[in-house]
């Protein structure tokens, strides 16, 4: 009797475990959305098709400093830290302050670095890690429902902080993120991923 429900005991945990790891991340974007539905955009994270589409063009032998605006739960951190040299480094910055502490906490690679801010300040926070440009910008920030004059600021600060050569990767659900890129980067590849939820369009902006 003891025995049996000792095991059943057991068993419930391990399931528990098992469904807390399967959802955790899902759950705090759920969360995420929920308690900021404008600041986040969006109620699934990126897919995969995505994440590999929009990271294709990137250079990597020649990117020392990746920037990630809007990492949310991380769905792109680990692909790029797979794809970054050893002496590399992604500097990730949210709004959010509970995507940020649970990325502090999941990932686990000294080339990570996450900061809780806006990416209207990317100039401000790169300096402060020591670095004067950023070789590479992916943004996932939700450019349509950002507030007031947020897109046109935050397009203009990261022009000013790529390096000539490297680019503004932009995914998004609506195509008008490219006219907050179109007035600093004057050639802009454009793509699409059907495989997401919602379907995105995807932007690269490579500054002269
Ligand atoms: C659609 S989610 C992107 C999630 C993730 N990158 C993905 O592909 O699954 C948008 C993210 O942008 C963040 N965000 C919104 N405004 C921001 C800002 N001004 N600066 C930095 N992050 C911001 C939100 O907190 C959220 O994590």
């Amino acid at each position: 009797m003891i025995y049996s429900s000792l095991a059943k005991t057991t068993v419930l945990y391990r399931m528990k475990n098992r469904a807390s790891r399967f959802f955790g991340p899902w759950g705090v974007f759920f969360k995420g959305f929920i308690k900021h539905p404008v600041m986040v955009g969006s109620i699934i994270p990126s897919s995969s098709k995505t994440v590999k589409k929009m990271l294709a063009p990137v250079d990597w032998d020649n990117t020392k400093l990746f920037v990630e605006y809007g990492p949310g739960i991380g769905t792109f951190c680990q692909p790029v830290l797979d794809r970054m040299r050893p002496d590399a480094t992604l500097l990730v910055i949210d709004l959010n302050e509970d995507f940020i502490d649970y990325l502090r906490k999941a990932i686990r690679d000294s080339r990570f670095i996450a900061v809780h801010g806006s990416a209207a300040d990317v100039n401000d926070i790169i300096n402060n890690f020591g670095f004067e440009h950023a070789d590479y910008i992916l943004s996932g920030l939700p450019f349509s429902t950002l507030p007031n004059n947020l897109g046109p600021v935050i397009a203009a600060e990261t022009a000013k902080a790529i390096r000539p050569g490297g680019a503004f990767l932009v995914y998004q659900f609506r195509a008008r993120a490219r006219d907050f890129m179109a007035p600093h980067f004057r050639k802009i590849d454009t793509g699409f991923e059907f495989w997401n939820v919602l379907p995105c369009h995807l932007f690269w902006g490579w500054k002269e």
